[in-house]
Order: structure tokens, then sequence, then C-alpha cells
């Protein structure tokens, strides 16, 4: 299929309108090339690793398997978006206090998958951690110190007794 796609989409509280020729472009190609977005990382590119997660309209998703043209019209928030006033997000600070990430390719998926799980689940276990997290795949880190970093994210906001 051959012509231009106009795509219109907020990202990170950004409006951006482009055009694309291929409508096959992945919405991960998109953020990383269009965009210049390149937190969001590509591993496996069909839906296993969760590196390329993504919030669409607060939803976490993976971006290797929506086509850009798909996004047009929505929301979306990549690791790039979020900070607080120039301030880690808590969940990020958590991961860099408890030595949660080594080469970090991984760490934006994990960040992306947590946050909106954490609104649904603010008080989780250890074990509902980890099933959530079950997703992503950290080839270097391992998984305690991720479980770790959620656990002393969970504590930290919990209101004091
Ligand atoms: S790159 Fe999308 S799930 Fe692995
Ligand atoms: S920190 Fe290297 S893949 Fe997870």
């Amino acid at each position: 299929m051959s012509g231009q796609h106009t795509i219109g989409v907020t990202v990170n509280g950004t409006r951006y309108d482009r055009s694309v020729a291929e409508p096959r472009l992945l919405l991960s190609a998109f953020l990383r090339y269009e965009l210049g977005l390149t937190g969001t990382h590509v591993g496996c590119e069909h839906g296993v690793c969760g590196a390329c997660t993504v919030l669409l309209d607060g939803e976490a998703v993976r971006s290797c398997l929506i086509f850009a043209v798909q996004v047009d019209g929505h929301e979306l928030t990549t690791v790039e978006g979020l900070d607080e006033d120039g301030r880690l997000h808590p969940l990020q600070q958590a991961f860099h206090e408890q030595h949660a990430l080594q080469c970090g390719f991984c760490t934006p998926g994990f960040l992306l998958t947590l946050i909106p799980w954490l609104r649904e689940h603010p008080s989780p276990g250890e074990p509902e951690i980890r099933e959530a997290i079950s997703g992503n795949l950290c080839r270097c880190t391992g998984y305690a110190n991720i479980v770790t970093a959620v656990q002393h994210y969970v504590a930290k906001r919990a209101p004091a007794a």
C-alpha cells in the first residue's frame, strides 16, 4: 500500500504530527526513529521480552505489537516522560537505590509495566510482584533486586501509620 499516513499523537504531553509512508511501521520504530525517543528499547520484536513497553492512554502495551497508525489521536507515555519536575519518578529512584539494573536495557519496560499495575495494586506481596513482572525479561540483573526495589517503593509510598 502506498501513500502517506498521518499520525497525530501526544507523547509525554507534547503533540506530534507526522506523516509516515508505511502503514506497517511499528510504534516502537515510530517512537525511536521518527520522534527520537530512544528510551523505548526493542529486544525481541514479537511481544515476548517487554522491553518496548509504553503507556497507551494509561495502559501498558508492547509497542512492537502495535502499528504507529493505530495510535493516531491517542496519548502515550514513554520512559522519557516519567520524571517529575526533573526528578526521577519514585519508582525509578527505587530502582536506582536498590541496584535494580545493570545495563538498563530492560528497565524502561519494567517501569512502564509496573507503574499502571501499582496503581491498581497499591500494596502487593512478593508473589504478586513476581507475577506482575513475569512478562518482562532481564538478562543481567536478575529479578531479586527488581522485586526489592518495588517493595521499597511500595513501603515508601504507604502513609505512615
Ligand atoms: S521488543 Fe516488544 S516485547 Fe520484546
Ligand atoms: S538490566 Fe540488563 S537486561 Fe535488565
